[in-house]
């Protein structure tokens, strides 16, 4: 690439980056709403109807409309329906508005990351705040919402045994809504959550309420001897590479599996169109949040699938293979 190329590549992260922070204000302030719900309207409208000042929604509303995000016509801004899935759809798999909080919140943490790579140790996941922990969720929700049910009925002895009535506990659960899922698939089994993350854990209360399904949380470390097994299922999805100690945490967890039951592991795929942005979020979130304990494994968000597998024999697992679940971004591990 030439100087000039490189140049101009800079120049596009940084306006794609820029991008990203009007959508966050968008979000944040419900302008994305208000335009699919009443759109189109003037900026001045818009304002009014978002309770935020004029001439900043202005502002926003001629940017938006010079990135194609929305339409101007005469003064007014519609939100076309294919964006507005992506921007309001909470439960639309497009949906990936809290991407922008999620990047948003790096602000709040870069000088403690600063400091991290100058001296080593982390930033605990509870430093990025409450906004990251429910950006999370909103990207959780879809994903969860769309795949828990198709993932365990592509393993026909699990879809048995909860089917049955089988007990299954998902392991660095964050808000909830996995297990929130599995107990929705499987009324008749007993299903839990644990995180070490208080509040994640609140989320994850209020989320099986309002769902109407009957979940236990705890406030729990992944390896803790007292989890209160033996588990049928035991999911870690998206925490294996979250852990300090994955090795210590695998090992206790077979502990607590019931005969036959299996482990069930997803992390995401480092690979075509996801290859940078899993490098990216292990640089600025990853790899300091598994740093804040120590000592740690360190293993960052991007875990070749060779390591989970040589993990799993370390921690005992006579067999670990790739599950036979397809995903485009995750990639799914069973460990008996
Ligand atoms: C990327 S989040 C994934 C959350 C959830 N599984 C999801 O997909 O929405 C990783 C989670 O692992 C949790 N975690 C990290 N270390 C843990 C540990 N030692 N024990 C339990 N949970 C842990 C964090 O608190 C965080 O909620």
């Amino acid at each position: 690439m030439t100087t000039d190329a490189f140049a101009g590549r800079l120049f596009g992260a940084a306006t794609a980056s820029l991008e990203l922070a009007t959508v966050y204000l968008g979000d944040r302030l419900g302008l994305y709403r208000a335009l699919a719900e009443g759109g189109p309207l003037t900026a001045a409208e818009l304002a009014a109807a978002t309770g935020t000042h004029e001439r900043y929604v202005q502002e926003w509303a001629r940017a938006q409309a010079v990135c194609g995000i929305v339409e101007a016509d005469d003064g007014h801004y519609r939100l076309p329906p294919e964006h507005a899935e992506g921007l309001v759809d909470r439960e639309s798999p497009a949906y990936l508005a809290p991407l922008a909080a999620m990047n948003a919140t790096g602000a709040l943490v870069m000088r403690e990351l600063l400091d991290a790579f100058r001296h080593g140790g982390g930033v605990g996941y509870e430093r990025y705040g409450a906004e990251f922990r429910d950006a999370q969720q909103d990207l959780s929700r879809p994903l969860y919402r769309h795949g828990v049910g198709a993932w365990i009925a592509a393993l026909p002895d699990v879809h048995d045994r909860l089917s049955a009535g089988g007990r299954a506990i998902d392991v660095g659960c964050g808000a909830g809504l996995a297990a929130v899922e599995l107990a929705r698939h499987y009324p008749a089994a007993a299903v839990e959550g644990a995180d070490l993350d208080e509040a994640s854990i609140d989320l994850a209360r209020a989320n099986a309420r309002a769902a109407g399904v009957d979940v236990r949380f705890h406030v729990r470390d992944a390896s803790d001897s007292g989890l209160g097994g033996p588990y049928d299922l035991i999911t870690l999805f998206d925490s294996l590479h979250h852990l300090a100690r994955p090795g210590e945490t695998l090992r206790a967890l077979r502990a607590q599996l019931a005969a036959d039951g299996i482990v069930l592991i997803a992390e995401r795929r480092a690979e075509g169109p996801f290859e940078r942005f899993v490098h990216l979020v292990s640089v600025v979130h990853c790899l300091p949040t598994a740093m804040a304990e120590q000592p740690s494994a360190a293993m960052g968000g991007v875990v070749a699938p060779e390591t989970v597998l040589a993990l799993a024999a370390e921690a005992g697992f006579p067999e670990a293979a790739i599950a036979p679940i397809e995903h485009e971004m995750l990639r799914f591990f069973a460990l008996h």
